[in-house]
């Protein structure tokens, strides 16, 4: 049985203040919830030092929401796993699709980026989905394959215990159009299998695959149900604590 995770990706959202408010209002929250999942936030760079100040004595961990694969040196504006390991980071996502489609990230930079957070100690949550028209062209399948199979490249099966997969099918993020529970599930057996193929089932059996696009405390129920769908990593409805709370509870 796999323990379900929920992550909360803020994405480009919350200021210092706002970032005290939210977090002020899930543990409280939290304190007086039934929850029986790992939760995780992944506040934006400028509010992980202070978030993790505030979650220090809560269940909640700490996730970023990228980083650069070189230890130090110029690279102006980026930020390396070694930074964020020490504002208390224990996660960071990588491969998102905004990475992918908004800033142009390859299969193998998200793939080197993978390999440098897990030798410096920090898990990915590592995102793949397809977009609208490769569904529609009828290439997801061939399009998950190739994702998965470049962001792992190099990535042994000891390590693949320090890995969240997320599939967040890109026409299913912030449009309010949900995968159905089944059309999700079909994709996430679809992952595991690739996971069998390359690692064997024990590893296959034990890694966490999160669903994500458009997940809300009314749908998240179904979704989680799902056999294959172990979690849930979120954007618009982790922004408010009850949402997000009432996410958590489906699982
Ligand atoms: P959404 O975003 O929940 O707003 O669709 C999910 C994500 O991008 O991780």
């Amino acid at each position: 049985m796999r323990r379900k995770v929920i992550a909360g990706n803020w994405k480009m959202n919350n200021d210092l203040k706002e970032t005290q408010n939210l977090i002020s209002k899930l543990s409280a929250g939290l304190s007086n919830s039934e929850v029986n999942c790992d939760v995780i936030v992944c506040p934006p760079f400028t509010s992980l030092s202070e978030a993790y100040a505030l979650l220090k004595d809560t269940k909640i961990k700490l996730g970023a929401q990228n980083m650069y694969f070189e230890s130090s040196g110029a690279f102006t504006g980026e930020i390396s796993a070694a930074m964020l390991k020490s504002v208390g980071c224990e996660y960071v996502i990588l491969g998102h699709s905004e990475r992918r489609n908004i800033f142009g990230e390859s299969d193998e930079l998200i793939n080197s980026k993978i390999k440098k957070a897990i030798t410096s100690g920090l898990k990915p949550i590592f995102c793949v989905g397809e977009l609208l028209e490769e569904r529609e062209a009828g290439i997801m399948e061939e399009v998950i394959k190739r994702q998965v199979k470049a962001g792992l490249e190099g990535v042994s099966s000891d390590d693949m215990s320090k890995l969240i997969i997320a599939y967040e099918p890109v026409w299913a993020i912030g449009t309010g159009k949900t995968a159905s529970p089944d059309q999700a599930q079909e994709v996430h057996a679809l992952i595991r299998n690739l996971i069998k193929e390359k690692y064997g089932a024990p590893v296959s059996e034990k890694i966490i695959i999160q669903y994500g696009g458009s997940v809300k405390p009314d749908n998240a129920k179904e979704l989680l149900s799902q056999k294959d769908i172990d979690g849930a990593l979120v954007g618009g409805a982790c922004l408010k604590a009850d949402s997000f709370i009432g996410i958590m509870q489906g699982a």
